[in-house]
Protein backbone atom coordinates (compact mmCIF):
# COMPACT_ATOMS: atom_id res chain seq x y z
CA UNK A 1 0.00 0.00 0.00
CA UNK A 2 1.26 3.45 -0.71
CA UNK A 3 2.15 6.02 1.56
CA UNK A 4 3.57 9.50 1.88
CA UNK A 5 6.50 10.86 3.36
CA UNK A 6 6.57 14.21 4.70
CA UNK A 7 8.94 16.34 6.03
CA UNK A 8 7.07 19.64 7.49
CA UNK A 9 8.28 22.94 8.45
CA UNK A 10 8.82 24.19 4.64
CA UNK A 11 6.11 26.83 3.86
CA UNK A 12 3.78 26.70 1.21
CA UNK A 13 4.18 29.49 -0.90
CA UNK A 14 2.94 29.79 -4.79
CA UNK A 15 0.23 29.40 -7.06
CA UNK A 16 -1.60 26.37 -8.31
CA UNK A 17 -4.46 25.68 -10.43
CA UNK A 18 -7.35 23.58 -8.96
CA UNK A 19 -8.74 20.54 -10.61
CA UNK A 20 -11.97 19.29 -11.75
CA UNK A 21 -14.79 18.61 -9.14
CA UNK A 22 -15.10 15.18 -7.47
CA UNK A 23 -18.64 15.56 -6.39
CA UNK A 24 -19.49 17.23 -9.26
CA UNK A 25 -17.83 14.53 -12.03
CA UNK A 26 -19.49 11.67 -9.98
CA UNK A 27 -23.15 12.53 -10.73
CA UNK A 28 -22.25 14.05 -14.88
CA UNK A 29 -20.87 10.62 -15.27
CA UNK A 30 -23.79 8.93 -13.62
CA UNK A 31 -25.62 11.08 -16.28
CA UNK A 32 -23.68 10.35 -19.47
CA UNK A 33 -26.24 7.13 -19.72
CA UNK A 34 -29.43 9.10 -20.08
CA UNK A 35 -28.67 10.28 -23.55
CA UNK A 36 -28.14 7.60 -25.85
CA UNK A 37 -25.26 9.65 -27.08
CA UNK A 38 -22.13 11.05 -26.78
CA UNK A 39 -21.07 12.87 -23.91
CA UNK A 40 -17.81 14.32 -23.45
CA UNK A 41 -16.48 15.85 -20.80
CA UNK A 42 -13.80 18.28 -19.85
CA UNK A 43 -11.24 18.79 -16.75
CA UNK A 44 -12.07 14.98 -15.08
CA UNK A 45 -9.40 14.66 -12.36
CA UNK A 46 -7.40 11.42 -12.17
CA UNK A 47 -8.72 10.26 -9.01
CA UNK A 48 -9.53 6.58 -7.91
CA UNK A 49 -13.23 7.21 -7.95
CA UNK A 50 -13.16 8.35 -11.56
CA UNK A 51 -11.80 5.11 -12.42
CA UNK A 52 -13.99 3.07 -10.85
CA UNK A 53 -17.07 5.27 -12.33
CA UNK A 54 -15.65 4.19 -16.11
CA UNK A 55 -15.60 0.36 -15.11
CA UNK A 56 -18.73 0.56 -13.77
CA UNK A 57 -19.89 2.34 -17.20
CA UNK A 58 -17.90 -0.35 -19.21
CA UNK A 59 -20.30 -3.35 -17.60
CA UNK A 60 -23.12 -1.53 -18.22
CA UNK A 61 -22.20 -1.59 -21.68
CA UNK A 62 -20.87 2.02 -22.68
CA UNK A 63 -17.62 3.02 -24.86
CA UNK A 64 -15.57 5.07 -22.56
CA UNK A 65 -12.34 6.53 -23.76
CA UNK A 66 -9.98 8.87 -21.48
CA UNK A 67 -7.95 11.34 -23.43
CA UNK A 68 -5.85 13.36 -20.36
CA UNK A 69 -8.23 15.26 -18.92
CA UNK A 70 -11.29 14.51 -21.72
CA UNK A 71 -13.93 11.50 -20.87
CA UNK A 72 -15.48 10.40 -24.13
CA UNK A 73 -18.45 8.17 -23.47
CA UNK A 74 -20.71 6.55 -25.78
CA UNK A 75 -23.91 5.20 -24.20
CA UNK A 76 -25.69 4.39 -27.01
CA UNK A 77 -25.28 0.57 -26.59
CA UNK A 78 -25.81 0.19 -22.92
CA UNK A 79 -27.14 -3.35 -22.62
CA UNK A 80 -26.54 -4.15 -19.26
CA UNK A 81 -28.43 -3.14 -15.50
CA UNK A 82 -26.45 -5.18 -13.24
CA UNK A 83 -23.14 -2.83 -11.31
CA UNK A 84 -20.50 -5.42 -10.21
CA UNK A 85 -20.92 -5.21 -6.33
CA UNK A 86 -16.93 -4.84 -6.19
CA UNK A 87 -17.44 -1.37 -7.57
CA UNK A 88 -20.01 -0.31 -5.29
CA UNK A 89 -18.48 -2.04 -2.21
CA UNK A 90 -15.50 0.26 -3.49
CA UNK A 91 -17.32 3.57 -4.12
CA UNK A 92 -20.58 4.66 -2.35
CA UNK A 93 -20.90 7.40 -4.81
CA UNK A 94 -22.35 4.58 -7.11
CA UNK A 95 -25.13 4.31 -6.08
CA UNK A 96 -26.40 7.07 -8.19
CA UNK A 97 -26.62 5.02 -10.82
CA UNK A 98 -29.89 4.25 -9.54
CA UNK A 99 -31.60 7.14 -11.05
CA UNK A 100 -30.02 7.40 -13.67
CA UNK A 101 -29.97 4.07 -14.58
CA UNK A 102 -34.35 4.00 -14.35
CA UNK A 103 -34.16 6.87 -16.48
CA UNK A 104 -32.29 5.05 -19.37
CA UNK A 105 -32.83 1.41 -19.11
CA UNK A 106 -35.91 1.19 -16.59
CA UNK A 107 -34.08 -1.52 -14.29
CA UNK A 108 -30.81 -1.70 -12.38
CA UNK A 109 -29.48 -4.21 -9.44
CA UNK A 110 -26.71 -3.05 -7.38
CA UNK A 111 -25.54 -4.48 -4.35
CA UNK A 112 -26.42 -2.69 -1.11
CA UNK A 113 -24.23 0.37 -0.18
CA UNK A 114 -24.20 -0.23 2.97
CA UNK A 115 -22.02 2.10 5.94
CA UNK A 116 -18.55 3.18 5.66
CA UNK A 117 -15.58 4.68 6.90
CA UNK A 118 -17.47 7.97 8.19
CA UNK A 119 -20.64 6.86 8.91
CA UNK A 120 -24.04 3.88 8.57
CA UNK A 121 -25.05 6.34 5.80
CA UNK A 122 -28.98 5.43 4.69
CA UNK A 123 -30.05 5.35 1.37
CA UNK A 124 -33.81 5.32 2.72
CA UNK A 125 -34.49 8.86 1.37
CA UNK A 126 -33.02 7.47 -2.00
CA UNK A 127 -35.53 4.92 -2.53
CA UNK A 128 -38.44 6.07 -0.60
CA UNK A 129 -38.31 8.91 -3.24
CA UNK A 130 -38.21 6.44 -6.89
CA UNK A 131 -40.89 4.28 -5.27
CA UNK A 132 -43.09 7.70 -5.35
CA UNK A 133 -42.09 7.97 -8.85
CA UNK A 134 -43.30 4.66 -9.53
CA UNK A 135 -40.01 2.33 -9.31
CA UNK A 136 -40.78 -1.05 -8.09
CA UNK A 137 -37.97 -1.65 -5.49
CA UNK A 138 -36.94 -4.97 -3.65
CA UNK A 139 -34.61 -5.32 -1.20
CA UNK A 140 -33.16 -9.34 -0.42
CA UNK A 141 -30.04 -10.88 0.17
CA UNK A 142 -27.98 -7.46 0.26
CA UNK A 143 -28.75 -6.12 -3.21
CA UNK A 144 -31.32 -3.79 -4.45
CA UNK A 145 -33.55 -4.78 -7.64
CA UNK A 146 -35.11 -1.18 -9.26
CA UNK A 147 -37.71 -1.65 -11.64
CA UNK A 148 -40.41 0.50 -13.83
CA UNK A 149 -42.02 0.75 -17.01
CA UNK A 150 -42.85 4.16 -16.73
CA UNK A 151 -41.30 6.87 -14.19
CA UNK A 152 -44.20 9.82 -13.47
CA UNK A 153 -43.57 12.91 -12.07
CA UNK A 154 -44.96 13.94 -8.54
CA UNK A 155 -43.99 15.80 -5.18
CA UNK A 156 -41.30 14.87 -3.52
CA UNK A 157 -40.76 16.19 0.15
CA UNK A 158 -37.25 15.44 1.81
CA UNK A 159 -37.08 14.95 5.30
CA UNK A 160 -33.34 16.13 5.27
CA UNK A 161 -31.94 17.80 1.73
CA UNK A 162 -29.35 14.95 0.78
CA UNK A 163 -27.31 15.16 -1.76
CA UNK A 164 -27.05 11.57 -3.13
CA UNK A 165 -31.06 11.74 -2.99
CA UNK A 166 -31.47 14.81 -4.58
CA UNK A 167 -29.20 14.13 -7.50
CA UNK A 168 -30.91 10.49 -7.47
CA UNK A 169 -33.98 11.76 -8.33
CA UNK A 170 -32.69 14.13 -10.60
CA UNK A 171 -31.52 12.07 -12.77
CA UNK A 172 -34.33 9.46 -12.29
CA UNK A 173 -37.13 12.63 -13.06
CA UNK A 174 -35.55 13.61 -16.72
CA UNK A 175 -37.12 11.19 -18.59
CA UNK A 176 -40.09 10.40 -16.40
CA UNK A 177 -43.84 11.55 -17.61
CA UNK A 178 -44.76 15.28 -15.93
CA UNK A 179 -43.06 17.07 -13.61
CA UNK A 180 -41.29 15.96 -10.69
CA UNK A 181 -40.76 18.50 -7.82
CA UNK A 182 -38.22 18.13 -4.72
CA UNK A 183 -39.06 20.14 -2.01
CA UNK A 184 -36.05 20.77 0.83
CA UNK A 185 -33.73 19.91 -2.06
CA UNK A 186 -29.90 20.17 -1.24
CA UNK A 187 -28.36 23.08 -2.61
CA UNK A 188 -25.03 22.05 -3.04
CA UNK A 189 -23.18 23.79 -6.67
CA UNK A 190 -22.61 20.19 -7.48
CA UNK A 191 -26.46 19.93 -7.81
CA UNK A 192 -26.59 22.89 -9.46
CA UNK A 193 -23.77 21.16 -12.08
CA UNK A 194 -25.60 18.37 -12.27
CA UNK A 195 -28.91 20.35 -13.41
CA UNK A 196 -26.51 22.54 -15.82
CA UNK A 197 -25.26 19.18 -17.48
CA UNK A 198 -28.56 17.40 -17.79
CA UNK A 199 -30.33 20.80 -19.14
CA UNK A 200 -27.08 20.76 -21.63
CA UNK A 201 -28.02 17.32 -23.15
CA UNK A 202 -32.17 18.89 -23.64
CA UNK A 203 -33.26 18.15 -20.17
CA UNK A 204 -35.40 20.54 -18.36
CA UNK A 205 -34.41 21.43 -15.05
CA UNK A 206 -35.78 24.54 -13.00
CA UNK A 207 -34.36 25.94 -9.24
CA UNK A 208 -31.46 23.95 -9.10
CA UNK A 209 -29.41 25.14 -6.72
CA UNK A 210 -32.52 26.40 -4.44
CA UNK A 211 -34.83 24.56 -2.23
CA UNK A 212 -37.05 23.66 -4.72
CA UNK A 213 -36.14 22.19 -8.00
CA UNK A 214 -38.46 21.64 -11.10
CA UNK A 215 -37.47 18.16 -13.58
CA UNK A 216 -39.91 18.27 -16.50
CA UNK A 217 -39.62 14.68 -18.31
CA UNK A 218 -38.65 15.08 -21.72
CA UNK A 219 -38.86 12.09 -23.99
CA UNK A 220 -35.15 12.62 -26.01
CA UNK A 221 -32.01 14.24 -24.84
CA UNK A 222 -28.88 14.73 -27.33
CA UNK A 223 -25.04 14.81 -26.90
CA UNK A 224 -23.24 16.97 -25.05
CA UNK A 225 -19.55 18.42 -24.53
CA UNK A 226 -19.24 19.89 -21.45
CA UNK A 227 -16.31 21.27 -18.85
CA UNK A 228 -16.72 20.59 -14.71
CA UNK A 229 -16.66 23.29 -12.31
CA UNK A 230 -13.52 23.50 -10.16
CA UNK A 231 -13.29 21.19 -7.07
CA UNK A 232 -14.27 23.65 -3.64
CA UNK A 233 -13.18 21.01 -1.36
CA UNK A 234 -9.79 20.92 -3.25
CA UNK A 235 -9.66 24.75 -3.21
CA UNK A 236 -10.12 24.86 0.56
CA UNK A 237 -7.25 22.01 1.37
CA UNK A 238 -4.67 24.09 -0.40
CA UNK A 239 -5.74 27.74 1.09
CA UNK A 240 -4.95 25.25 4.88
CA UNK A 241 -1.91 23.73 3.47
CA UNK A 242 -0.15 27.84 2.91
CA UNK A 243 -2.23 28.73 6.46
CA UNK A 244 -1.23 26.04 8.45
CA UNK A 245 2.61 26.73 7.19
CA UNK A 246 2.68 30.19 7.73
CA UNK A 247 2.53 30.63 4.00
CA UNK A 248 1.01 32.20 1.04
CA UNK A 249 -0.90 30.98 -2.38
CA UNK A 250 -2.72 31.75 -4.95
CA UNK A 251 -4.95 29.53 -6.35
CA UNK A 252 -6.18 29.57 -9.95
CA UNK A 253 -9.23 27.93 -11.76
CA UNK A 254 -11.60 28.85 -8.67
CA UNK A 255 -15.36 29.87 -8.31
CA UNK A 256 -14.48 31.70 -4.88
CA UNK A 257 -18.42 31.94 -4.44
CA UNK A 258 -18.91 28.23 -3.42
CA UNK A 259 -16.29 28.45 -0.87
CA UNK A 260 -17.53 31.46 1.58
CA UNK A 261 -18.45 29.55 4.29
CA UNK A 262 -14.87 28.18 4.41
CA UNK A 263 -13.16 31.69 3.24
CA UNK A 264 -15.25 33.29 6.28
CA UNK A 265 -13.47 30.55 8.90
CA UNK A 266 -10.04 31.29 7.39
CA UNK A 267 -10.57 35.09 8.18
CA UNK A 268 -11.69 34.33 11.75
CA UNK A 269 -8.18 32.51 12.33
CA UNK A 270 -6.64 35.84 11.03
CA UNK A 271 -6.02 34.93 7.40
CA UNK A 272 -6.06 37.68 4.48
CA UNK A 273 -7.91 36.26 1.84
CA UNK A 274 -8.72 38.17 -1.60
CA UNK A 275 -10.33 37.07 -4.41
CA UNK A 276 -11.62 38.21 -7.84
CA UNK A 277 -13.53 36.06 -10.63
CA UNK A 278 -11.26 32.43 -11.05
CA UNK A 279 -9.01 33.02 -8.38
CA UNK A 280 -8.62 33.71 -4.71
CA UNK A 281 -5.36 33.99 -2.72
CA UNK A 282 -4.52 33.67 0.88
CA UNK A 283 -1.87 35.36 3.05
CA UNK A 284 -1.16 33.70 6.75
CA UNK A 285 -0.85 36.46 9.51
CA UNK A 286 1.74 36.03 12.09
CA UNK A 287 -0.25 34.27 14.86
CA UNK A 288 -3.52 32.79 13.79
CA UNK A 289 -6.62 32.82 16.17
CA UNK A 290 -8.40 29.76 17.29
CA UNK A 291 -12.54 29.55 15.92
CA UNK A 292 -15.19 30.08 18.33
CA UNK A 293 -17.37 27.49 16.76
CA UNK A 294 -17.47 25.38 13.82
CA UNK A 295 -20.77 23.26 12.63
CA UNK A 296 -21.19 21.40 9.59
CA UNK A 297 -24.33 21.52 7.90
CA UNK A 298 -25.74 21.38 4.32
CA UNK A 299 -24.53 24.05 1.82
CA UNK A 300 -24.01 26.85 2.14
CA UNK A 301 -23.39 25.76 5.96
CA UNK A 302 -19.69 25.01 6.43
CA UNK A 303 -18.66 21.65 4.76
CA UNK A 304 -18.79 17.76 6.47
CA UNK A 305 -15.41 17.58 3.87
CA UNK A 306 -13.86 20.59 5.61
CA UNK A 307 -14.17 19.71 8.90
CA UNK A 308 -10.91 17.84 8.82
CA UNK A 309 -8.79 20.07 7.13
CA UNK A 310 -10.02 22.83 9.46
CA UNK A 311 -9.29 20.93 12.57
CA UNK A 312 -5.17 20.23 11.65
CA UNK A 313 -5.18 23.88 11.05
CA UNK A 314 -6.92 24.68 14.77
CA UNK A 315 -4.32 22.48 16.01
CA UNK A 316 -1.86 25.33 16.12
CA UNK A 317 -4.38 28.16 16.66
CA UNK A 318 -3.69 30.16 19.28
CA UNK A 319 -6.77 29.25 21.61
CA UNK A 320 -9.91 27.01 21.96
CA UNK A 321 -12.05 25.77 18.54
CA UNK A 322 -14.95 23.81 19.17
CA UNK A 323 -16.15 21.58 16.60
CA UNK A 324 -19.72 19.89 15.85
CA UNK A 325 -19.94 17.19 13.07
CA UNK A 326 -23.61 17.28 12.56
CA UNK A 327 -23.42 15.44 9.02
CA UNK A 328 -21.76 11.78 9.42
CA UNK A 329 -21.53 10.45 13.14
CA UNK A 330 -17.96 8.88 12.29
CA UNK A 331 -16.23 11.72 10.58
CA UNK A 332 -13.67 12.13 13.51
CA UNK A 333 -11.37 8.90 12.26
CA UNK A 334 -8.30 11.56 12.16
CA UNK A 335 -8.56 13.29 15.82
CA UNK A 336 -6.41 10.08 17.15
CA UNK A 337 -3.85 10.29 14.94
CA UNK A 338 -3.53 14.21 15.37
CA UNK A 339 -2.79 13.27 18.77
CA UNK A 340 -0.65 10.93 17.98
CA UNK A 341 0.98 14.06 16.33
CA UNK A 342 0.50 16.55 19.17
CA UNK A 343 -2.73 18.03 19.20
CA UNK A 344 -4.75 18.51 22.26
CA UNK A 345 -8.10 17.56 21.53
CA UNK A 346 -11.33 15.82 23.47
CA UNK A 347 -13.65 14.08 21.75
CA UNK A 348 -17.69 13.27 23.00
CA UNK A 349 -19.83 12.04 20.15
CA UNK A 350 -20.15 14.73 17.48
CA UNK A 351 -18.13 17.51 19.61
CA UNK A 352 -14.93 17.72 19.68
CA UNK A 353 -12.37 20.30 21.28
CA UNK A 354 -8.97 21.62 20.11
CA UNK A 355 -6.88 23.42 22.57
CA UNK A 356 -4.03 24.80 19.92
CA UNK A 357 -0.71 23.85 20.18
CA UNK A 358 2.40 25.58 19.94
CA UNK A 359 3.64 23.27 17.70
CA UNK A 360 3.05 19.55 15.83
CA UNK A 361 5.42 16.76 15.86
CA UNK A 362 5.86 13.97 12.65
CA UNK A 363 4.89 10.94 13.53
CA UNK A 364 3.50 7.73 11.57
CA UNK A 365 -0.10 8.12 11.16
CA UNK A 366 -2.75 6.15 9.18
CA UNK A 367 -5.95 7.89 6.72
CA UNK A 368 -8.67 6.30 7.29
CA UNK A 369 -10.76 8.18 4.93
CA UNK A 370 -10.44 10.77 2.08
CA UNK A 371 -10.70 13.85 3.75
CA UNK A 372 -9.50 12.71 7.27
CA UNK A 373 -6.35 11.87 5.37
CA UNK A 374 -5.49 15.24 3.90
CA UNK A 375 -6.22 16.43 7.25
CA UNK A 376 -2.91 14.26 8.42
CA UNK A 377 -1.41 15.30 5.29
CA UNK A 378 -1.59 18.98 6.16
CA UNK A 379 -0.67 18.48 9.62
CA UNK A 380 2.22 16.83 8.35
CA UNK A 381 3.23 20.10 6.47
CA UNK A 382 3.29 21.58 9.44
CA UNK A 383 4.78 19.33 11.92
CA UNK A 384 8.48 19.43 12.88
CA UNK A 385 10.56 16.39 11.67
CA UNK A 386 8.97 13.38 9.78
CA UNK A 387 5.22 12.16 9.15
CA UNK A 388 4.93 8.63 7.65
CA UNK A 389 0.95 9.08 6.57
CA UNK A 390 -0.29 5.46 5.47
CA UNK A 391 -2.75 4.46 3.23
CA UNK A 392 -2.46 7.10 0.63
CA UNK A 393 -5.06 5.50 -1.55
CA UNK A 394 -8.11 7.22 0.73
CA UNK A 395 -6.38 10.18 -0.59
CA UNK A 396 -6.11 9.64 -3.83
CA UNK A 397 -10.20 8.86 -4.11
CA UNK A 398 -10.35 12.71 -4.46
CA UNK A 399 -7.26 14.56 -4.73
CA UNK A 400 -5.64 14.01 -8.18
CA UNK A 401 -1.66 14.05 -7.42
CA UNK A 402 -2.00 15.95 -4.31
CA UNK A 403 2.11 15.12 -3.61
CA UNK A 404 2.97 16.86 -7.20
CA UNK A 405 0.85 19.98 -6.34
CA UNK A 406 2.40 20.28 -3.04
CA UNK A 407 5.89 20.08 -3.78
CA UNK A 408 5.10 22.51 -6.88
CA UNK A 409 4.48 25.20 -3.92
CA UNK A 410 7.23 24.28 -1.61
CA UNK A 411 6.23 21.34 0.53
CA UNK A 412 8.27 18.48 1.21
CA UNK A 413 6.86 15.26 0.32
CA UNK A 414 7.00 12.59 -1.91
CA UNK A 415 4.56 9.04 -2.43
CA UNK A 416 6.16 5.82 -2.06
CA UNK A 417 4.48 2.60 -3.92
C1 LIG B 1 -22.42 14.18 1.59
C2 LIG B 1 -22.39 15.68 1.79
C3 LIG B 1 -21.84 16.29 0.53
C4 LIG B 1 -20.46 15.67 0.27
C5 LIG B 1 -20.54 14.15 0.21
C6 LIG B 1 -19.19 13.49 0.06
C7 LIG B 1 -23.94 17.09 3.04
C8 LIG B 1 -25.33 17.46 3.29
N1 LIG B 1 -23.72 16.16 2.09
O1 LIG B 1 -23.25 13.87 0.50
O2 LIG B 1 -21.74 17.69 0.63
O3 LIG B 1 -19.93 16.16 -0.89
O4 LIG B 1 -21.14 13.67 1.38
O5 LIG B 1 -18.46 13.51 1.24
O6 LIG B 1 -23.04 17.60 3.64
N2 LIG B 1 -29.31 10.57 4.87
C9 LIG B 1 -30.34 9.75 5.30
N3 LIG B 1 -30.99 9.01 4.36
C10 LIG B 1 -30.69 9.04 3.04
C11 LIG B 1 -29.64 9.89 2.62
C12 LIG B 1 -28.96 10.63 3.56
O7 LIG B 1 -30.64 9.69 6.47
O8 LIG B 1 -31.34 8.35 2.25
C13 LIG B 1 -28.56 11.38 5.86
C14 LIG B 1 -27.10 10.92 5.98
O9 LIG B 1 -26.94 9.89 6.91
C15 LIG B 1 -26.41 12.18 6.40
C16 LIG B 1 -27.20 13.28 5.70
O10 LIG B 1 -28.46 12.70 5.37
O11 LIG B 1 -26.51 12.38 7.78
C17 LIG B 1 -26.54 13.85 4.46
O12 LIG B 1 -26.29 12.86 3.57
P1 LIG B 1 -26.18 13.11 1.99
O13 LIG B 1 -26.16 14.55 1.66
O14 LIG B 1 -27.14 12.24 1.32
O15 LIG B 1 -24.76 12.48 1.77
P2 LIG B 1 -24.00 12.47 0.44
O16 LIG B 1 -24.87 12.54 -0.73
O17 LIG B 1 -23.02 11.35 0.59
Amino acid sequence: MSKYIIVGGNKIEGELSIQGAKNAVLPLIAATVLNSSTNIIHDIPEITDVEIMIKILESLGCTVKRENKTLIVDSSRLHNYEIPEVYVREMRSSIVFLGAMLSRFGKIKVSYPGGCEIGSRPIDLHLRALKQMGAVIEEKHGFIVCETVNLRGCEIQLDFPSVGATENIMLAAVRSRGTTVIRNAAREPEVIELGNYINAMGGRVFGAGTATIFIHGVEKLHEIEYKIIPDRIVTGTYLIAAAITGGEILLKNVVPDHLQSVVSKLRETGCIIRSDKNSIELKTPRKLNSLESIKTLPYPGFPTDMQSQMMALTTICDGTSLFIENIFESRYKHVNELIRMGANIILDGRVALVKGVKKLTGASVTARDLRGGACLLLAGLAAEGETVLENAHHIERGYDNIHKDISKVGGNIVKIQ
